[in-house]
């Protein structure tokens, strides 16, 4: 089965879809993505998702490439096409093919690409035992509310990681606090037994995992803090954890090479993980039980 992509209105094989040389995200980094969970074949938290797309595409005054509704059905297609059960669909819009300028061009339009893929959730062992982290200086730019492609300080911060054997690279502000990991935000419990994750502003991404999980504790009566915690506070906290699209939650217990927690059960996953894995699973389940889903239209022919 060959892999289909939606480049520019077109759905083409994947080996030969391609985007023009001029095109400003690959001059410039200008544009903006999203990547969305897909599980037993639904995509998950959709309109989160592309509400988020649509006020990154304002501030960075990118025209939407398409109403949302006829994006959505590429969305669905690609799902559909590339018979993806478990996996991620991966948006992108860039501000369009123009002569290399700085300034933005007149009359251009944008440019979106849309993949899907699958892709194995996290490992039994991640989920069960936990990952470790580093925590490296955020070097990133003012606006990292907005989903940019910019990613190079994620990259060089997640590579530091991989080289480092662990899972993620937590980012550490001037004031030396915890900002996000380099593609998922950060939380712990802290001393006092708050559950904490930094208020959303310019310095980080609001993640739709992370709305989705204070939603779900506001529900379940689970009090969650939104504010700053510095990396210190996080060495001293009881319990640690990640949210993204694709690590949905996983327990933190290593930051630095030093175990989260205390006394005998430091470095093991704590009580208020569990709840909250609890939390997660149980919203899944509850999206999970809607109608399958289907092509919603006939398919169009691959260029
Ligand atoms: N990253 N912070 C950053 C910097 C991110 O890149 C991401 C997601 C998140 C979590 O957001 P969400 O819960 O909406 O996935 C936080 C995606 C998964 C990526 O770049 O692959």
């Amino acid at each position: 089965m060959s892999r289909i992509t939606y480049v520019n209105g077109r759905y083409l094989r994947h080996r030969q879809a391609g985007v023009h040389v001029e095109d400003r995200g690959y001059q410039f980094a200008d544009g903006v993505y999203e990547v969305i969970a897909v599980r037993e074949g639904r995509i998950l938290d959709l309109e989160p998702h592309l509400d988020r797309l649509d006020r990154s595409l304002k501030s960075l005054q990118i025209a939407a490439p398409m109403a949302r509704r006829p994006l959505e059905v590429v969305v669905r297609e690609m799902v559909c096409r590339n018979h993806v059960k478990t996996g991620i669909v991966y948006m992108q819009v860039t501000r369009g093919v123009a002569r290399r300028a700085h300034a933005f061009p007149k009359d251009t339009k944008p440019a979106v690409v849309v993949t899907a893929r699958s892709l194995a959730p996290p490992s039994e062992a991640a989920v069960r035992d936990g990952v470790k982290v580093i925590s490296v200086p955020d070097i990133r730019w003012g606006r990292c509310d907005i989903k940019s492609i910019a990613l190079l300080p994620n990259v060089l911060a997640r590579q530091e990681a991989t080289a480092a054997g662990v899972y993620e690279a937590w980012l550490v502000d001037a004031a030396g606090d915890v900002t996000e990991g380099s593609s998922s935000n950060a939380w712990i419990v802290d001393q006092k037994g708050n559950l904490v994750t930094r208020n959303l502003g310019t310095a980080l991404l609001g993640g739709v995992t992370r709305a989705a999980l204070l939603e779900a504790c506001r529900d379940a009566g689970v009090l969650v803090v939104e504010h700053a915690f510095s990396r210190d506070e996080a060495l001293a906290a009881r319990e640690a954890m990640v949210t993204s699209t694709t690590a949905f939650v996983l327990p933190v217990v290593a930051i630095d090479g030093q175990k989260v927690g205390q006394g005998k059960d430091a470095g093991r996953p704590g009580p208020v993980y569990a709840r909250i894995r609890r939390l997660y699973e149980a919203r899944v389940a509850a999206a999970l039980a809607g109608t399958p889903m289907r092509p919603l239209q006939k398919p169009a022919k691959v260029a």
